[in-house]
């Protein structure tokens, strides 16, 4: 049996601006997905357990579905067995990233995936190809839509820096706390919604994609010098915008409220798509317990991630 592991993502600075070219700074957290693959002769299998993925099991070749739970994956799983060829195997998924929340779950499956089966079936693709397969996949499963940012992240880990093209960045690890809705979302119809914001007003849409710009741009050195307070400030204009974007929601800013209580985070925005999904704040060195307490108080799931952790590997 083969297995490979990658990580889930946060955006910290640059969501749906960079599906129009504008810089965004994300970074791999320390949640991860794992594609084992085993021979099968005469199947064709995904299969999903535990965590944070529903069971699930799909036969390709009878169609045979045992649970419906995870279809969600079985559309990227399943788009990458097809796209090279794959028999005789069954791919078994787990995840601890939560699915369709902004960290970056689908990304993860796809990259773990795509090295598990690059080592069964000796595909001899590096990372790069690994990397632009993921996110040639995912853009055809959410219909032509979306950036190289989530796919990156997972394959290369640490931070990366993405406009037109995806640059790594050296960047010291840092504690974060997401707070999440629980409410799951679609990031291809924030991301189409955003788009037709931006077709009837883009002479408002594209100065807040610029302003976007400006903020990770600022975010880089900031972030490297640890100013964490002005580096929350960066997080608060940046939740504004995306607001003003139209991708917030009421518990998504909710959340983002009670985070910046007094005493709380030094900044707070929403990560990823929107409309859902999950929040994350920058707690002051004195540490995140408030920031944790407040979440929670205002019907969040709260939880602590580390920044720039390893992208995909093979798991012994
Ligand atoms: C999704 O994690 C981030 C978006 O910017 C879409 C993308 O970059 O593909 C909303």
């Amino acid at each position: 049996m083969i297995t490979a592991s990658a990580p889930g993502k946060v955006i910290l600075f640059g969501e749906h601006a960079v599906v129009f070219g504008t810089k965004a700074l994300g970074t791999a957290i320390d949640l991860r997905a794992w594609a084992s693959i085993e021979e099968a002769p005469g199947r064709l299998e995904v299969e999903t357990s535990n965590l944070m993925l529903a069971d699930f099991s799909l036969d390709l070749i009878t169609g045979n579905i045992k649970s419906k739970g995870a279809l969600n994956f079985f559309r990227y799983v399943s788009a990458v067995l097809v796209e090279f060829k794959a028999k005789d195997l069954r791919v078994k998924l787990r995840s601890e990233i939560p699915q369709a929340a902004g960290l970056g779950s689908s990304a993860a499956i796809v990259v773990a995936t795509l090295a598990a089966l690059n080592k069964y079936m000796g595909l001899g693709l590096d990372r790069l190809e690994i990397a632009s397969s993921a996110h040639w996949i995912e853009k055809t499963v959410q219909k032509g839509l979306g950036s190289p940012m989530d796919t990156a992240l997972s394959t290369f880990g640490g931070y990366q820096l993405v406009s037109h093209e995806v640059l790594p960045i050296d960047l010291p690890e840092m504690e974060l706390v997401v707070g999440h809705t629980e409410k799951q979302h679609d990031t291809r119809s924030e991301v189409q919604k955003v788009q037709n914001l931006r077709s009837i007003y883009p002479d408002i849409v594209d100065p807040i994609f610029q302003a976007i710009g400006a903020i990770s741009a600022r975010a880089i050195p900031l972030l490297k010098e640890k100013r964490l307070r002005e580096l929350g400030q960066m997080m608060n204009f940046n939740h504004g915008l995306l607001e003003a974007a139209g991708v917030s929601t009421r518990e998504l800013s909710e959340l983002v409220y009670a985070a910046r209580s007094p005493g709380g985070a030094l900044g707070a925005k929403l990560t990823g798509a929107g409309g859902g999904g999950c929040m994350i704040a920058l707690p002051p060195e004195g540490g995140s317990s408030a920031i944790l307490t407040a979440i929670a108080q205002a019907k969040g799931r709260a939880f602590k991630v580390k920044t720039g952790c390893e992208g995909v590997r093979l798991e012994s």
